[in-house]
């Protein structure tokens, strides 16, 4: 049909990621509908919606009050915050404001530095941990190194040393394929988050293209998570439809944060959680259990995306 326009850029991801994004279209269906229910409830605990502070990290130098304050801000507007990169003290003084918050610990070459943060966030009181597996190498396929620390990538029995090291649940961020969802299945993660870290690798898949095939591959194995490009209520609906269980919001969100701090992002987040109510409402959906799968179209085919 040809009515979205191509990303200029064909190897940025997140151009791909957008394109994609604005290349699903909506079925309306009104008969029977009413003002949904955006509650969701995760790992025992009841948020406002399931859009969610993606795992930021280093935002003291740019943002007043960094990732406490964002975390101040999904206290507020009552969802779930993710923390990524970061020491002790930052975790705690995330944690002190009260948010619920899920911790990304990188793949450290230095693997009793993993275990070590796995342990302070339980301590602490983290939601869940996790961890980033698409940071291990540079663009030369190199190990990473992050402000002077060394990565170095998981194998399946790693992770499932890390899993068996703590009694949190346990995401992995940056699953896109069904090669790493199966892995993560037997490893005994509880969630895998579908993300390419805003564009880490070129030519990378968007994660809702990705999304059927790992359902399929997985079923009900893990929750599945989305982020990458949700930068609006009706994103986030896009991903709720195609399957995933709450999505993160990522850079969108940084210029509230700056502008506002916690008050800002708080209303960002009640902007998104509006429009996706709206999306909801509008195609009948009561509750987050009760979106239809048969809901999206593909506009570059004119047909339904079955999944
Ligand atoms: C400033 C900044 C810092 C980030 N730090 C981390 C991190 O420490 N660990 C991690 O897993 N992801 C990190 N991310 C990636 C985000 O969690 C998320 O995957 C990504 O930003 C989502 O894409 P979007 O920005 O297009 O929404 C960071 C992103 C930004 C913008």
């Amino acid at each position: 049909m040809g009515i979205i326009k191509q990303p200029e850029n064909p190897r940025d991801a997140n151009q791909l990621t957008r394109a994609y994004m604005d290349s699903i279209l909506v079925e309306p269906r009104y008969l029977g509908s009413c003002t949904p229910d955006i509650s969701m409830e995760l790992f025992g605990k009841r948020f406002s919606s399931p859009i969610m502070i993606a795992a930021f990290s280093h935002l003291s130098g740019t943002h007043t009050g960094g990732m406490p304050e964002m975390a101040r801000g999904a206290k507020l507007a009552g969802i779930c915050n993710w923390a990524g990169m970061g020491d002790e003290k930052e975790l705690s003084d995330i944690l002190a404001t009260g948010a619920e918050t899920i911790k990304i610990v990188k793949p450290y070459a230095n693997r009793e530095a993993v275990f070590d943060m796995l342990e302070f966030a339980k301590r602490s009181g983290a939601l869940a941990v996790g961890m980033d597996i698409d940071h291990s190498f540079d663009v030369r396929g190199k190990p990473d190194v992050v402000l002077g620390l060394e990565m170095k990538p998981v194998s399946e029995e790693e992770l499932a040393d890390f899993v068996r090291a703590t009694d949190l649940p346990f995401i992995v961020k940056g699953v896109l394929s069904e090669a790493d969802a199966e892995k993560c299945a037997r490893a005994g993660v509880r969630g895998i988050l579908l993300s390419h870290h805003h564009g880490i690798m070129p030519y990378a898949i968007p994660p809702l293209m990705a999304l059927p095939k790992i359902r399929a591959a997985i079923g009900n194995q893990m929750e599945i998570y989305v982020d990458c490009g949700i930068e609006t209520g009706c994103d986030a609906f896009k991903a709720l439809a195609m399957g995933a269980k709450a999505v993160c919001v990522g850079r969108s969100i940084l210029p509230s944060l700056k502008e506002n701090g916690a008050q800002g992002v708080k209303e960002y987040v009640d902007n998104m959680a509006d429009e996706l109510r709206g999306m909801m409402a509008r195609t009948a959906s009561r509750d987050l259990a009760h979106i239809a799968g048969d809901l999206l179209w593909d506009a570059s085919t004119g047909k339904k995306i079955v999944l």
